[in-house]
C-alpha cells in the first residue's frame, strides 16, 4: 500500500502513471463516461486549513468515480479537541478507503499514515502541496511544455516552492527559484532536492532576483507572500516582498511565448498583477480546473497499488 505525501517518495514512471490516468480519465469525463472506478469506496477528508480547489475536487472527483467523500472539518471531530493523531488514524481508515488530510506540520501527516491501513493523500502541509503540482504538470503536458522547461518560481520559498523542487527533481526540469533575503526555501530540502536532481540532470537554482529567475524562462510561477498560518506575518512579508511581484514587465523577459502558472488563490497586486492573471487566465484557469482530473487519476492509482 502507498501514501502521498511528498513527490520525493514517487518516481518519475510513478507520477507519469498516475499522469496517464488522469489523462484518460478526463477525457472520459469530457465525452460524458463516468467509469465508477472507486464505486463503494469513501474518502475521508480532513481539513485543518481552509480550501475552495482542494475540497470541491477530491469531493467531486470522489462522487464521479462512484464513491462518496466526508468533509471533516478540525473543528466538529476530536482530532482538533485533543483525541490522539494514531488513534483518529485507526478509527478512520477502520471504516473509510482513502484519507486526505490537509494541515499545519507536516509530521502530522506522516504520523497518520503511519497508523492508517489506508492510503493517506496530503492535500496541503506547510511543508509541501504534492497534489496541486500533478495539476501543474498535467497543464504544463497538455500545454505542450516537456522536461525541457525552464520553470522560474518568484516568492516565498514555501510549500508550492518545495513541491516544485521536487518535481523538478524527478521530472528533470530546470527550475530557478528567486525569493527575498530571509525567505529562501528550506535548506534540507533543497539539498535532498538536489541530490535528486543529480540523478535525473535537473538543474535546480536559488537566487534573491527575480529577473534573473524569469530570464528565458518557459514557465513562470508564485505563490501567495503568506500562507494559511502567516496571516499575522502579511504586513511585514508585503514590506519584505518589494520588486516581487510578476507583472507583464517581468514577463517581457521570459521567453516570448512563456505562460503563467498560479496554483491560486491569488492576491492581485501582491505576488502578480492583475493584468497578468488576466491575460494568463486560460491557462490559470485550466490549471485549477486540473486539480480534479489529476486527483482522480492518483485515487485510482492508489487504489490499484492497494489491490496489487
Ligand atoms: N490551490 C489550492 O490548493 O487551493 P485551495 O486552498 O482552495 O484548496
Ligand atoms: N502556500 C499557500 C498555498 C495555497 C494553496 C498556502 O499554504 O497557503
Amino acid at each position: 500500500m502507498r501514501h502521498f505525501l511528498t513527490l520525493k517518495d514517487f518516481t518519475k514512471e510513478e507520477i507519469l502513471e498516475i499522469i496517464d490516468i488522469a489523462v484518460d480519465i478526463k477525457k472520459d469525463l469530457k465525452a460524458g463516461v463516468y467509469k465508477k472506478q472507486l464505486e463503494n469506496q469513501t474518502l475521508a477528508m480532513i481539513f485543518e486549513k481552509s480550501s475552495t480547489r482542494t475540497r470541491v475536487s477530491f469531493e467531486t472527483g470522489m462522487f464521479q468515480l462512484g464513491g462518496h467523500a466526508l468533509f471533516l472539518s478540525n473543528r466538529d471531530i476530536h482530532l482538533g479537541r485533543g483525541e490522539p493523531i494514531a488513534d483518529t488514524a485507526k478509527v478512520i481508515s477502520s471504516m473509510c478507503d482513502m484519507v486526505m488530510i490537509r494541515t499545519f506540520e507536516h509530521s502530522m501527516i506522516e504520523e497518520f499514515a503511519a497508523n492508517s491501513r489506508v492510503p493517506v493523500i496530503n492535500g496541503l502541509t506547510d511543508s509541501y502541496h504534492p497534489v496541486q503540482l500533478l495539476a501543474d504538470y498535467l497543464t504544463m503536458l497538455e500545454y505542450g511544455i516537456n522536461e525541457k522547461a525552464v520553470i522560474a518560481y518568484v516568492g516565498d520559498g514555501n510549500n508550492m516552492t518545495n513541491s516544485w523542487m521536487f518535481l523538478a527533481a524527478k521530472m528533470g526540469f530546470s527550475l530557478r527559484i528567486a525569493t527575498p533575503k530571509g525567505y529562501e526555501v528550506d535548506g534540507t530540502i533543497l539539498e535532498e532536492a538536489l541530490k535528486m536532481a543529480k540523478e535525473s540532470g535537473a538543474k535546480i537554482t536559488v537566487m534573491n532576483d527575480p529577473k534573473e529567475a524569469i530570464k528565458n524562462a518557459t514557465i513562470v510561477t508564485t505563490d501567495t507572500w503568506a500562507s494559511m498560518g502567516q496571516e499575522d506575518e502579511k504586513e511585514e512579508r508585503i514590506k519584505a516582498f518589494k520588486g516581487f511581484m510578476v507583472d507583464s514587465l517581468q514577463m517581457c523577459l521570459a521567453r516570448k511565448t512563456a505562460k503563467f502558472l498560479h496554483c491560486l488563490p491569488a492576491y492581485r497586486g501582491q505576488e502578480v498583477s492583475a493584468e497578468l492573471m488576466e491575460l494568463h487566465s486560460d491557462i490559470i484557469f485550466d490549471e485549477a480546473e486540473n486539480r480534479l482530473h489529476a486527483q482522480k487519476g492518483l485515487m485510482v492509482w492508489l487504489d490499484r497499488q492497494r489491490k496489487k
